[in-house]
């Protein structure tokens, strides 16, 4: 498929925080950007994450890279900084993170902390609306942005447990953001891909279910891999998904529409 993609998102700016390994949703979106032209730059969560993450940013030829923690002060306002000086502007942006504390992830919600849930929310939810805040003045011309969520926002998903009204925040506020970017030419999406066995899917109990259920559930028959969401994200990107904003976009086979 790949030989076959033209290069549409040629001289767009991506930035792409996400990246854990080779497994991860971000590398299935950059590696479709690139495909399609784009430049990129590649964030690492920090130094330990840096050996997994560096080598793909290299082979993706990315012209920035850097460590960036979305819940240490500074880091989003430094990296934006540097984006800001080297290409002065950008196109597009993918957040792809999520995080909560491992006692509130696998305890049901009613014995979710405060602290926790406001972890969660801030790591896996507020961090997209600050990156969006920073984003947008680097996008004069247009751009479109992506947020990764899960079904689980919309219906209970067993196990998924504080997540779910977390990821139920984070497509409302693509909506929001929609609506108050629309006018200045800026798209925005949220993505919700189907099960996939990632680092960050690890931390959910059950996993396997999950996977069983969607594979069982797709009127596709098939689970979806990174690059089905890549491929996705970067038709989003393009000027034939000039007019979509604000809606949840799923791809997951299918799986979601049946009861
Ligand atoms: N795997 C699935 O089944 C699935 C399904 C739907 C949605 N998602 C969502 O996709 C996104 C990506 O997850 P993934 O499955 O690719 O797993 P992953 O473990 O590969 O990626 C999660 C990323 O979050 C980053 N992260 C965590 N805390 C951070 C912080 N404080 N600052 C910066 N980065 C931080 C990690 O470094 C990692 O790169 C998440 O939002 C996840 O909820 C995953």
């Amino acid at each position: 498929m790949e030989t076959t993609i033209s290069r549409v998102l040629a001289g767009q700016k991506a930035l792409i925080v996400g990246i854990a390994n080779d497994q991860s949703i971000a590398y299935g979106c950059a590696k479709a950007f690139r495909t399609a032209g784009a430049d990129l730059a590649i964030t690492w969560l920090n130094e330990k994450a840096r050996p997994h993450v560096e080598p793909l940013a290299i082979e993706l030829e990315a012209s920035i890279t850097a460590s960036l923690d979305v819940s240490k002060p500074g880091e989003l306002d430094a990296l934006f900084q540097m984006i800001g000086k080297k290409w002065g502007r950008l196109d597009l942006l993918v957040h792809s993170i999520a995080f909560a504390p491992k006692s509130d992830l696998q305890g049901g919600l009613l014995d979710c902390s405060a602290e926790g849930f406001a972890t969660a929310m801030d790591i896996s939810c507020h961090s997209f609306i600050r990156m969006a805040r920073l984003a947008a003045p680097l996008m004069a011309d247009g751009g479109a942005m992506f947020a990764m969520s899960y079904l689980g926002a919309n219906k209970v998903v067993p196990n998924y447990n504080v997540m779910g009204p977390v990821k139920a925040a984070l497509e409302a506020s693509c909506r929001y953001l929609a609506y108050e970017l629309g006018p200045r030419g800026v798209r925005v999406h949220a993505i919700s891909p189907g099960p996939l066995n990632t680092r960050a899917a690890s931390g959910i109990k059950d996993f396997e279910l999950l996977l069983n259920e969607a594979a069982k559930k797709a009127p596709l028959g098939e689970l979806i891999d990174i690059m089905d969401v890549g491929w996705t994200c970067a038709y989003l990107a393009t000027s034939f998904a000039q007019r979509l904003t604000g809606d949840t976009v799923y791809v997951d086979s299918g799986a979601h529409i049946v009861a």
